[in-house]
């Protein structure tokens, strides 16, 4: 089997030298076809951080392995880490913490031992990157969560868990404050929930969990979570295990699947031939599960784990006392462990059953399906305007642009409302948000609205405008706070 190997910048190169000599010695007749990507891609005039040979090679095997890649700052190109994550729908974001015998801890130190397992949505969330500037003053970054995004993370979340024996599977969420967005991410975590009745499913408010995980790890075992919330409280549970040198990271995909260490490429350590290789290599054994590996998988694992016990050790961690062992080195002393059994967290070698279950597919490109029914009408238009008016005067100018259609119904400023009622304390920027909504409740038509903004850009600067749906007596929008 062949599988492209990228060996990334920095310290990329030594550690993925280390992990490929590990997986050689152990005999997983694994062919690798290296590919171009990173920093000095970018430096080429590569604008992606990729030749189109690397894509097309890539796209052929189906596996990406990869070392840490710097992107180039100052020049306004997008991380390539992010672009192959998002280009080929990677939409899991798998990532396993767990106690690791030899490498001390606050936890290990009393007896706590930890096993979780993040599975962080990777494609949507404010990753899509879509920010605006409203004013001179104000930022704006719109934030997507898809129905079909979260119900294909979710599901495959669940099968993972299933497969995985977990006794507990925890959605960390924000929906207390983002009603409709993490609303959404939750709401479809139920519905899936349903059809595992097997699995102890429930959730937790993202700041609760960040405590809880912190105070009693060990009572967490799978935790699905939006992008940006993921992100964090994996770094979070990166430190209970003994710090990104411990974190490995899979991205899952319906056609391709990255694997990479959480760290990045170290530059002040970078050429000195003394990174702990760890990290990518516990991604390489995720990659060897998930593609079938599964002796040779256990075999390095064990490997792994009974060398660390040993208290062998990178300079990065581990009993300061003892030496530390170069990259090289420390790569030798596993291969050197092929055969011997951790007296903690062995892993059996008969096992067929791979812990990362396939990818779950949606059927019928269900990415465009919208499973809605009710009916659906426009009611009324959020006017997102620049001003550094007061809220009264910006009412008494803006009543009569509502015309026949439409009634200024408040006027927010940073989500809180200020107009018709309000509070003095209130600071304001200069940036509102008026909200209009159709005389009678009646259905308006976009062109209603475009005639609300030619009559409104008369006094102010329109920055951008909201439809406000409802679908049947559902609004399907947020209310102003103290609205
Ligand atoms: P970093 O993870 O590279 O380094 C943070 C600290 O951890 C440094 O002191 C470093 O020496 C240490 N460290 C990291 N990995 C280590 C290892 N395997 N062994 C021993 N020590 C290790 O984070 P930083 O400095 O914020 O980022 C450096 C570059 O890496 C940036 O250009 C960033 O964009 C990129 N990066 C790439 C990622 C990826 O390719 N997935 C992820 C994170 C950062």
């Amino acid at each position: 089997m062949k599988i492209a190997v990228a060996k990334g910048d920095g310290i990329g190169p030594e550690i993925m030298q280390a992990v490929l000599s590990i997986f050689d010695a152990s005999n997983t007749g694994l062919q690798y076809e290296f590919v171009d990507m990173g920093k000095w891609v970018f430096d080429k005039g590569y604008s992606n951080g990729m030749t189109p040979e690397a894509q097309k090679t890539i796209e052929e095997l189906g596996i990406l392995f990869k070392g840490p890649m710097e992107t180039p700052k100052g020049k306004g190109v997008k991380s390539v880490n992010v672009t192959a994550r998002k280009t080929w729908n990677t939409y899991a974001n798998k990532r396993v913490f767990q106690s690791l015998h030899g490498v001390e801890t606050v936890f290990s130190k009393a007896g706590i031992l930890i096993d979780i397992t993040i599975v962080r949505e990777n494609i949507e969330d404010t990753y899509g990157g879509i920010e605006h500037m409203l004013t001179h003053d104000v930022a704006l970054s719109r934030r997507f969560i898809t129905r079909p995004g979260s119900l294909q993370l979710i599901k495959y979340a669940f099968e993972m868990a299933k497969k995985k024996g977990t006794r507990r599977i925890t959605c960390g969420h924000k929906a207390n404050i983002m009603k409709l967005t993490d609303g959404l991410f939750l709401d479809v975590f139920y519905e899936v929930a349903k059809e595992y009745p097997e699995l102890n499913a429930d959730d937790k408010i993202v700041d609760d969990l960040a405590m809880q995980l912190v105070v009693k790890p060990e009572q967490y075992d799978v935790i699905v979570m939006t992008n940006l919330q993921g992100d964090i409280i994996s770094d979070l549970c990166a430190g209970l295990v003994g710090g990104l040198g411990f974190a490995p990271s899979a991205n899952i995909g319906d056609h391709i699947s990255i694997f990479e260490a959480v760290h990045g490429t170290a530059p002040d350590i970078a050429g000195k031939g003394i990174a702990n290789p760890t990290a990518l290599l516990l991604s390489g054994l995720a990659l060897l599960r998930h593609i079938g590996l599964m002796e040779n998988a256990a075999i390095i694992e064990n490997a792994l784990l009974y060398t660390l016990e040993q208290g062998i050790r990178t300079g990065d961690f581990g009993d300061r006392s003892k030496p530390a062992l170069n990259t090289g080195e420390f790569t030798q002393a596993i291969i050197g462990n092929f055969g011997k059994m951790p007296a903690q967290g062995a892993k059996p070698l008969l096992s067929n059953m791979p812990v990362t279950p396939t990818v779950f597919k949606l059927e019928n490109n269900s990415m465009m399906e919208s499973a809605d029914t009710e009916q659906e009408k426009i009611v009324g238009v959020d006017m997102f305007i620049e001003s550094n008016e007061q809220p009264e005067v910006i009412a008494q100018k803006c009543l009569h642009h509502g015309g026949v259609k439409f009634k200024l119904i408040n006027i927010s400023n940073r989500g809180t409302q200020v107009w018709p009622t309000g509070s003095k304390y209130t600071a304001l920027v200069n940036q509102y948000n008026l909200r209009f909504e159709s005389l009678n409740e009646s259905a308006l038509k976009q062109q209603d609205v475009i005639g609300l903004y030619v009559s409104l850009s008369a006094d102010y600067k329109v920055c951008s405008l909201e439809l406000l749906n409802m679908w049947d007596d559902k609004k399907a929008y947020s209310l102003a706070q103290g609205q």
